[in-house]
């Protein structure tokens, strides 16, 4: 049975993923009109990587338990200024998602609940993984200075968890 501050905790972590989600696919929605199909094509992918960290923390809640409580969600922006604003926005919510699974740690150890301490480390290492990923595709874009778009464009689906330096 959870504790009512972890499942808290959990239930806030299920909106920051569907709003994950929507951010990335108004994102891709934004690349797909505006001439970018292979960015597009990676945000429509990273939207649904969310989807399914929203339903692992959906179903464990359930399992546990607790509830699981279907948020409403901000609506994300749908403007943006070129290809490098979206990989830059993206790295600052991953960033944002990833300081939200450390307090979700961080809660755990208060409370003394080593299974989902145990549990959470996925996302724990998960953040990593898409914080490199998308740095690694931000040092790419500054290489090329607002150049050659249309060749970062095609190729940008297979750096998707191509991470120099990696294990995976
Ligand atoms: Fe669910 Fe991109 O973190």
């Amino acid at each position: 049975m959870l504790k009512k501050p972890v499942e808290d905790i959990l239930v806030r972590q299920i909106e920051r993923e569907a709003y994950s989600s929507n951010l990335y696919l108004s994102m891709a929605s934004w690349a797909e009109t505006n001439g970018f199909g292979g960015v597009s094509e990676w945000m429509y992918a990273q939207a649904e990587e969310e989807k399914i960290h929203l339903l692992k923390f959906m179903k464990y809640v359930n399992e546990r338990g607790g509830k699981a409580v279907i948020p409403a969600v901000e609506q994300p922006p749908a403007e943006f200024a070129n290809v490098e604003e979206i990989f830059e926005q993206t790295l600052e919510h991953e960033r944002f998602v990833s300081e939200s699974i450390n307090e979700i740690v961080g809660v755990c150890l208060d409370e003394k609940d080593f299974t989902t301490h145990n549990w959470i480390q996925w996302f724990v290492n998960e953040q990593i993984e898409e914080e490199a990923s998308v740095t690694n595709i931000i040092d790419k874009l500054k290489l090329l200075n607002g150049q050659n778009l249309y060749l970062f464009d095609r190729d940008v689906v297979g750096m998707r968890g191509a991470i120099p330096g990696s294990q995976q």
